[in-house]
């Protein structure tokens, strides 16, 4: 029941109307009884959608592609993980003072982390864009020994030396990639409507590794169906999503997170 006293919270982006975090978090709100909404906005102009914002009191306020490096300009402060990474997805109002944070280094290594120690693991992380710099950010942070693969080799170095990680290669390396303990794609390759590509050829694949792609729209995404088929561990995309959403709830809400329910949710709205 919306009232007076409803605390608002909102997800910004361009396009939106792909977002599960509404029906996700209004869920949650249901169900916990929490006096809570959650809206989405399809925002261009996000400098005036920041000042609107604060001016309301909005509580808390998800950021997604394209405005995750655009939105820090208008921040009060930016946390140290965040400026690392070098993208806010996280805004959290803050006695009317708008923080910006980063949650998507945290979905991937805790999706990891139901799998598997990260601790010296030999990681291929596919991509060199936003998404891996987030994921190179928590690999990192774990002490995985982490080699960047990307079809740019310029970009692909550029990672290497931000993060100071083992290596960087192109994309069609495959013996290399074949060699890692846990792969990971960052790409857009396999996302809707490209879903019948993957990033790498079924060859670099076998029963003893990981794979994980952070891709969520489709679920099997053909990556995932060529790792199936290798027998190899999988990881979905929507395990990040629900990691990184259950830490935007907590830090929205002060509730602990239900992670158990959160992925009932997301898997009802999938
Ligand atoms: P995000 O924020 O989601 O990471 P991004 O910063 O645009 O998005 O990065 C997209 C990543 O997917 C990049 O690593 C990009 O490779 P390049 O650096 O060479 O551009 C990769 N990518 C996208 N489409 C690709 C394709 N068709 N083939 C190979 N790599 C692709």
């Amino acid at each position: 029941m919306i009232d007076a006293k409803t605390k608002l919270c909102c997800v910004i982006g361009n396009p939106i109307a792909q977002s599960l975090s509404p029906q996700l978090h209004n869920n949650l709100y249901k169900v916990m009884g929490l006096n809570f909404a959650f809206l989405a906005f399809q925002v261009s102009d996000v400098e005036h959608a920041i000042t609107g914002f604060k001016a309301l009191n909005i509580v808390g306020i998800s950021v997604t592609i394209p405005h995750k490096l655009e939105v820090m300009k208008y921040l009060d402060d930016i946390d140290e993980t965040a400026k690392s990474i070098g993208a806010v997805n996280t805004i959290v109002n803050k006695e009317g003072k708008l923080m910006g944070t980063n949650t998507d280094w945290l979905g991937a290594v805790k999706a990891l982390e139901r799998k598997t120690r990260l601790a010296g693991k030999n990681i291929a992380l596919l991509g060199a864009g936003g998404a891996a710099r987030a994921v190179a950010y928590g690999l990192i942070k774990n002490r995985a020994n982490v080699s960047i693969f990307n079809r740019s080799l310029e970009k692909a170095y550029e990672l290497k030396n931000i993060f100071n990680l083992a290596g960087a290669y192109s994309l069609g390396d495959i013996d290399k990639i074949a060699e890692a303990d846990i792969i990971i794609n960052t790409t857009s390759i396999g996302m809707i409507p490209n879903d019948k590509m993957a990033p790498i050829s079924e060859d670099c694949l076998n029963s003893k590794q990981i794979v994980f792609d952070i891709i969520h729209t489709p679920t099997e995404t053909q990556l995932i169906k060529y790792a199936k088929k290798e027998k190899a561990t999988v990881i979905y995309g929507y395990e990040m999503l629900l990691f990184g959403a259950a830490e935007q709830f907590e830090l929205y809400t002060g509730k602990k997170a239900p992670i158990k329910l959160m992925e009932k949710i997301l898997k009802g709205i999938k």
